[in-house]
């Protein structure tokens, strides 16, 4: 096969790549849920699973409607954001009820009580409320916890999720954390080092959350609560998961370093087939990051030939222009900016399949920098080249394309070799549109098992064993280039 087929066939293969992950879409009318899911007994993960008390009120909703239910995980700061631009019907995530809130969204009617309480290690010198001032204190971000302590006591410490401030209260890197009444009682069930206080902050209704925009369903969910009520289902549900058989008991293990090891290898990745958040995640991290480095390559190549040919020929004036806008704003603005914006406000009111969203982020924003590196190629071909190529009667195309596009790649190498690397890192913030990427899967397992040790060395080796091969095929493909030369 000539070089160019091959190329083709890889190109080829990449954007049917591309197709595949965004046409995964199904049939029947969906009913879209949005959660923060490390909310035990809310929502919480069970294998690849959202369930909980507020995944099973909306599943049964949704049933009863003759809809077809899709739970998505993401941070609790964009539930509400979520609903509102559309992106999702309904918002169940344990969410209280505010005037705040109301402002933005309309809440339906309310279906549990809760509480703010405070968690403090067993033996801490914190008995109430009013010990808080100048102690350590964790929140998750942007709940009524957060507002609370925010407005009464002092800036807490703001972690994405509840799990992971109880984590950290447990390990002595706070003082106290303020949360909701019924996932404190899980989370403390599960380890005999915290306690909760009997003084509790507040007092909140939790409801669920629907745009503005749409009074008929806000109808309908409130119609089918109050039916839900009446006939007890909803009592059924809460009960199921208030009073679980066999609430994990950690007991302190005082076994040697060796069996502890062992444990926690169990815990973290083989109870509950856990591992399989790691795989699952690893294979959208690759999906994602394959077909962005093709969209970024074939982005880069094309603003990259139209502004080196404007530089050598001043053809493409408002070709140009546009390129050099692109490049200004993306590289003057956080891939975690874009994503959210793709997400949010372009692809705000279209159902798009979210990995479809991450490739065309990451791809938008890596074309950015592939186009900088090609036209740093192509200008470290010697202008007399382009010359030769014209005086032999090649037209301007046909020496870009076949003297000096050869050699600027060959040239480029290693700078797009190194573009690819940090591509494929920065997928990592996937996650901010509820993504299920590798470095998810693992903050999953780490809010199931509060271990941050072993998940998060299992995420950076995976990692750093993408990151090796990588650079072993580069280095690969940089030698052949080289046998070619000659
Ligand atoms: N009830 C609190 C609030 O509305 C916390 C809810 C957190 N929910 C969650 N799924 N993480 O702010």
């Amino acid at each position: 096969m000539k070089k160019i087929e091959k190329l083709y066939l890889l190109l080829t293969i990449l954007v049917g790549l591309l197709v595949v992950s965004c046409g995964e879409k199904d049939e029947g009318k969906r009913l879209i849920m949005v959660t923060e899911a490390t909310f035990p007994p809310y929502e919480f993960y069970r294998g690849a699973d959202i369930v909980g008390i507020d995944a099973d009120i909306v599943r049964e909703v949704a049933r009863r409607n003759g809809l077809q239910p899709v739970i998505e995980d993401m941070s609790f700061d964009s539930v509400i954001t979520a609903v509102q631009s559309g992106k999702a019907d309904v918002a169940a995530s344990g969410i209280t009820v505010t005037e705040d809130r109301r402002r933005q969204i309309d809440f339906t009617r309310s279906y549990a009580r809760a509480q703010q309480v405070i968690i403090v290690p067993t033996g801490s010198g914190v008995t109430g409320a009013d010990g808080l001032a100048n102690v350590r204190l964790g929140v998750q971000h942007g709940t009524t916890g957060d507002l609370y302590v925010t407005q009464h006591i002092g800036e807490p410490e703001r972690f994405s999720n509840g799990a992971l401030a109880v984590a950290a209260l447990a390990a002595g890197k706070l003082d106290a954390v303020v949360l909701d009444s019924a996932p404190a009682r899980e989370h403390v069930s599960g380890n005999p080092s915290l306690r909760i206080l009997d003084e509790a902050l507040t007092s909140e209704e939790y409801a669920m959350a629907i745009s503005k925009q749409r009074p008929d369903l806000l109808e309908m969910f409130n119609r089918t609560l109050a039916a839900m009520e009446a006939d007890d289902t909803l009592a059924r549900i809460t009960e199921t998961y208030m009073n679980p058989e066999g609430a994990e008991k950690k007991v302190k293990s005082d076994s040697g370093l060796r069996t502890r090891l062992a444990d926690a290898w169990y815990t973290n990745f083989v109870k509950d087939d856990r591992w399989k958040y790691l795989l699952n995640g690893f294979l959208v991290t690759i999906e994602i990051s394959l077909a962005a480095v093709a969209l970024g390559v074939i982005l880069g190549f094309l603003v990259a030939v139209v502004r080196s040919t404007h530089d050598q020929t001043g053809r493409f004036r408002l070709l140009n222009i546009l390129c050099h806008a692109y490049l200004t704003v993306i590289r003057g603005t956080p891939v975690v900016v874009q994503l959210l914006i793709i997400y949010f406000v372009i692809f705000g009111s279209v159902d798009v399949s979210k990995v479809l969203v991450a490739i065309v982020a990451f791809g938008v924003n890596s074309g950015a920098y592939v186009a900088e590196i090609i036209r740093s190629g192509i200008m470290s071909v010697d202008r007399g080249q382009m010359e030769a190529g014209r005086s032999l009667g090649l037209s301007y195309g046909c020496t870009m394309r076949s003297v000096i596009l050869p050699q600027a790649f060959k040239n480029v190498l290693p700078a797009l070799g190194n573009e690819f690397i940090v591509l494929l890192k920065e997928t990592s913030v996937c996650g901010y549109i509820a993504l299920q990427d590798l470095t998810k899967g693992g903050d999953i397992i780490r809010s199931q098992t509060y271990d941050a040790f072993l998940p998060l060395m299992a995420v950076a080796l995976i990692y750093l064993m993408l990151v090796v091969c990588l650079s072993w095929l580069l280095k690969k493909l940089e030698l052949r280039l080289k046998k070619n030369e000659r």
